[in-house]
């Protein structure tokens, strides 16, 4: 296991792999304070963040390794200066681990391509790895096993998180179910593979435009934003129309199981993917969520970089 560009690359065995160290860093962090020592991440920004960028930086920190933080806007790389197989090549000769946020999925599968190093996805247009990493840690941590659970996703179903979670999910053994409008379904080589997925594990993935048949006995409810970093802000007020029936709201709830819990990757916009009430009530867990990307991450880096 050399990368994590997409959650498809990785078996059942690794993915649980992963979260059971991400457990063990969580619960003792001490432990692994020296672990990678001398060791320095790169994290290459084409996006805005807030959770990526901290989680990664203070998980190294924690880790006694170093995180750079570069811009691709400041950076020959983004500038077109220099291309992204010459500059992941330097990269390696020096660092030990990378990172990147961009915008065309085809970008960090070069990266991987030219890199001695391991290179970690962490969001493009089409997948968020480590997002669902996190994801799972806080589903286990909140309703104890995977096989059987129901997660609903409401919203965005063409989308790096919707894809991320349908792959986690069927690879796991959780039933997925993804309430989308019609224009915006995941997208089809997905819906394909995780179909595939889903039958090796024994759960269920569906997909349908009708979001009270998606949220129906939920265990889990997830939703994301409707304006995506990469969404131009000229198609707000097209998309808040056509996303607005799968608003997560109380009503909406109300369809889940009695004690679904709520979750969102973040940044949320309330009032519009989702109520206040419900963002802030008793069923979200958003900030637990938001958490254990600090755990989830040292437990893919320390992966990666062979350290356990
Ligand atoms: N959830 C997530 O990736 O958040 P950021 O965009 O703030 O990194
Ligand atoms: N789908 C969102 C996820 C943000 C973490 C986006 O791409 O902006």
């Amino acid at each position: 296991m050399k990368h994590l560009i997409s959650l498809k690359d990785w078996s059942a065995q690794e993915i649980l792999e992963v979260l059971d160290l991400a457990d063990k860093v969580k619960a003792n962090p001490q432990t692994y304070r020296k672990a990678l020592k001398q060791k320095t991440l790169v994290m290459i920004f084409e996006k805005p963040s807030l959770r990526t960028r901290l989680s990664f930086e203070i998980g190294m920190t924690q880790l006694g390794g170093h995180a750079i933080h570069y811009d691709m806007s400041t950076s020959p790389m983004g500038g077109g200066k220099e291309t992204i197989e010459d500059s992941i090549k330097v990269i390696s000769r020096m660092c030990n681990i990378v990172m990147a946020r961009l915008f065309h999925h085809e970008d960090i599968l070069k990266m991987a391509e030219y890199a001695t190093i391991p290179v970690i996805n962490a969001l493009t247009d089409e997948g968020h790895p480590c997002q669902i990493l996190a994801d799972l840690q806080t589903i286990r941590e909140k309703k104890g096993e995977f096989k059987g659970l129901k997660l609903a996703y409401l919203g965005d179903g063409y989308n790096n998180v919707t894809h991320s979670l349908m792959q986690g999910c069927t690879k796991l053994g959780m039933h997925i179910s993804v309430g989308s409008p019609e224009e915006q379904m995941p997208a089809v080589e997905v819906t394909e593979d995780c179909m595939r997925f889903a039958q090796e594990s024994g759960s269920e993935l569906v997909v349908t435009d009708d979001a009270v048949e998606a949220i129906k006995e939920a265990d889990i409810v997830y939703t994301d934003s409707w304006m995506s970093y990469h969404i131009p802000k000229t198609e707000e007020a097209a998309r808040i129309k056509l996303f607005t029936p799968y608003q997560v709201n109380a009503e909406l709830m109300k369809h889940a199981k009695p004690d679904a819990i709520f979750m969102n990757c973040l940044p949320a916009l309330r009032g519009a993917e989702q109520t206040a009430e419900v963002i802030d009530g008793p069923q979200s867990v958003v900030f637990d969520e938001a958490e254990n990307r600090l755990h989830a991450q040292k437990a893919v880096m320390l992966t990666l970089c062979g350290a356990v």
